[in-house]
């Protein structure tokens, strides 16, 4: 946060121009999924399963694993080998996705925690059909990037500066060409999920150098933290970290990869991807009041539209200009004002207050149906606005997941369920409900 920022800002800030006319954000929607060749989704009322297999075969010739995002294939949303479930959706409004035969779901998963307030909003669909029929690009930067940017600066308590970038993947790694440019290092201590990029990954098409100087460390593990930056010793570059994987970390080891990093001369740095705009609006930094020097953030902090950002203190942030970071399309207005939504959104309530609240509740539900149930071998993991089930076997996790679908309720497998502003409290007696349900024939057919 700038300190500029705290004593009331530049009195020089360029003026915004007059808003445009407000779109109709209905009259879009309806008018638009109706005129083109576009599939439009059967009949409202109407269901047909059938048209749900359909789509899961149609995804399945044209992209390869069926999906191009990794944890939407069939694989990974019900389970190895599964033919059960609906894949694909025409409609999603609030915790609402209407499947592709036209059936409802409440979502638990809300887009793998990239929409923190609900599908489809009203306030930030306006805001980017707004920017859309404004000009999307242009051969000079849009104004909204500065704002945005310096908003963030308002919000985020490492932020000093912002580059924009369109992938969770893409922003950490800007972070770590950051760092490594900053300090003149290569190497890199890791804890956490970063993105599908080479650097951050093993396996089948990634050539053992990308990530030759990568050391990964277990969540929250002082010795092995110390022992990896003990091996990097003075070509340490950055501590890089997911804050909160499954619970929230102790401070003993942020501190410790604080001090590691000092004692270097390195960047510590926070993966806020999931924990931005869902535990406080500055992430865990701001919900731990610990400050990294370079933060990455996305999903929740657009509500589901493609942008991220690298954040962090001016002096390492500089470094960006000294590398090249770029994306022909990372100042882009629609997702910039996305953001803006979004903070309107947390300007007028507060949102992060709610999705604990709401995450406590989903929790609860699912406790409830679970010890009414008798159900043994899961459990509920996790802090309240990320949660998950936990199974004793993949096969009772995937039935498990069927039968909640069976009651019109999508739950994740094996990674995070996301409270949103839109689970309101019908719904939660609904997921309540469904989960009862699944789990009391999971306990039956086990038992039988
Ligand atoms: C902590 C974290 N970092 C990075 C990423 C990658 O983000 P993206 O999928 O937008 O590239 C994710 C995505 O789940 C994430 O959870």
């Amino acid at each position: 946060m700038r300190l500029s920022r705290l004593f009331g800002g530049r009195q020089d800030e360029p003026q915004k121009p007059e808003e445009p006319e407000q779109p109709d954000v209905e009259a879009v929607a309806d008018d638009g999924a109706g005129d083109g060749e576009e599939y439009d989704g059967v009949p409202e009322g109407d269901v047909d399963a059938d048209l749900d297999q359909q789509w899961r075969g149609r995804a399945a010739d044209v992209i390869p694993g069926g999906a191009s995002t990794g944890s939407k294939r069939p694989d990974a949303l019900y389970g190895e080998g599964t033919t059960f479930g609906p894949t694909h959706y025409t409609r999603a409004s609030g915790c609402h996705v209407t499947t592709a035969g036209g059936r409802t779901l409440i979502d638990c998963t809300m887009a793998l925690g990239s929409v923190a307030i609900g599908y489809a909003d009203d306030t930030i669909t306006r805001a980017v059909l707004n920017a859309a029929a404004l000009g999307n690009v242009a051969g000079l930067s849009h104004t909204s990037e500065v704002d945005i940017a310096d908003r963030l600066c308002d919000i985020i308590p490492c932020a000093e500066q912002v580059r924009f970038l369109k992938s969770g993947a893409e922003a950490v790694s800007a972070a770590v060409r950051i760092a490594r440019t900053y300090t003149g290092k290569n190497k890199i201590v890791g804890s956490g999920y970063f993105g599908w990029h080479d650097w951050a990954n093993e396996g089948p098409g990634i050539p053992a150098g990308a990530r030759a100087d990568v050391l990964r460390v277990p969540f929250d593990d002082i010795v092995a933290l110390e022992r990896a930056c003990q091996q990097a010793g003075s070509e340490l570059a950055a501590i890089l970290i997911e804050p909160v994987v499954e619970k929230l970390p102790s401070k003993e080891w942020l501190e410790a990869a604080r001090r590691l990093c000092d004692a270097q001369g390195a960047v510590l740095v926070f993966d806020e991807m999931k924990t931005g705009f869902r535990l406080r609006p500055g992430g865990y930094q701001e919900y731990g009041s610990f400050e990294p020097d370079l933060a990455a953030f996305g999903k929740a902090m657009a509500n589901g539209f493609p942008i991220a950002a690298v954040v962090g203190r001016a002096a390492v942030m500089e470094a960006a200009a000294n590398t090249w970071i770029s994306s022909t399309l990372a100042g882009e207005a629609t997702a910039l004002a996305a953001i803006a939504g979004v903070l309107e959104w947390h300007e007028k309530t507060e949102v992060c207050d709610t999705l604990w609240r709401t995450g406590e509740e989903m929790i609860g539900a699912v406790q409830r149906a679970i010890a009414a149930s008798g159900a043994e071998g899961v459990s509920v993991e996790g802090i309240a606005p990320m949660w998950f089930l936990k199974f004793d076997t993949p096969e009772r996790e995937s039935r498990f997941l069927e039968l909640a679908l069976d009651q019109d309720v999508l739950f994740k497998r094996g990674a995070y369920n996301y409270a949103a502003i839109a689970h309101e409290e019908q719904t939660l007696i609904d997921i309540e409900h469904a989960a009862s349900s699944a789990f009391v024939q999971l306990v039956e057919e086990t038992q039988s």
